[in-house]
């Protein structure tokens, strides 16, 4: 087993990749829009079996001018994360074309985990059962509702993520 992983988050503008971190850091959450500008690297340290590993999270920019320099960052990851927001319909969509991305770098070596944010929101317009189904379908390996505002589910989609940690080589 590694003892450190790089994880890629991915996903339209404002989908809340920068805040699902920045919950998941600091336990804060800033409801002010910064977009993120090229990429950002934070470093989580997490528990496994009594083993430390660390998580290299790379958090990358919805906007189209940066998009270019995504792909260098899936190829060398263990986990891709792809963000919609559960009120955009245009972000779940665009889930896809995410998802082909990350399967053009990187093959089938790697965790894809697919994740609706902003659960805190009543203007769903995506349900759960439709995120639960495109996940399936793209063989994704597992599908959760997260809130970085409240938090709901955020310490989950870690905690799953550490459990399929151990498949990988
Ligand atoms: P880019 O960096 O431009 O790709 O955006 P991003 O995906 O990093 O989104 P970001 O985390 O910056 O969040 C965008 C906006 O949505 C901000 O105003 C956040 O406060 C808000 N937001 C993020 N997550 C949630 C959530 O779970 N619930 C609610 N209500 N708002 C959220
Ligand atoms: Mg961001």
């Amino acid at each position: 087993m590694l003892t450190k992983y790089k994880i890629v988050f991915l996903g339209d503008q404002g989908v809340g990749k920068t805040s699902l971190i920045t919950r998941i850091m600091y336990d804060t959450f800033d409801s002010h829009y910064a977009a993120t500008i090229g990429i950002d690297f934070l470093s989580k340290t997490m528990y496994l079996d009594d083993k430390t590993i660390r998580l290299q999270l790379w958090d990358t920019a919805g906007q189209e001018r940066f998009r270019s320099l995504i792909p260098s960052y899936i190829r060398d990851s263990n986990v891709a994360i792809i963000v919609y927001d559960i009120t955009n319909k245009e972000s779940f969509n665009d889930v896809t074309k995410w998802f082909n991305v990350v399967k053009e770098e990187r093959g089938s070596n790697v965790l894809v985990v697919l994740v609706g944010n902003k659960s805190d929101l009543d203007n769903k317009t995506i349900t759960n059962e439709e995120g639960e189904t495109l996940a399936k379908k793209l063989g994704c390996n597992f599908f959760i509702e997260t809130s970085s505002k409240n938090g709901y589910n955020v310490k989950n989609l870690f905690k799953k993520i550490g459990k399929l940690l151990p498949e990988l080589q």
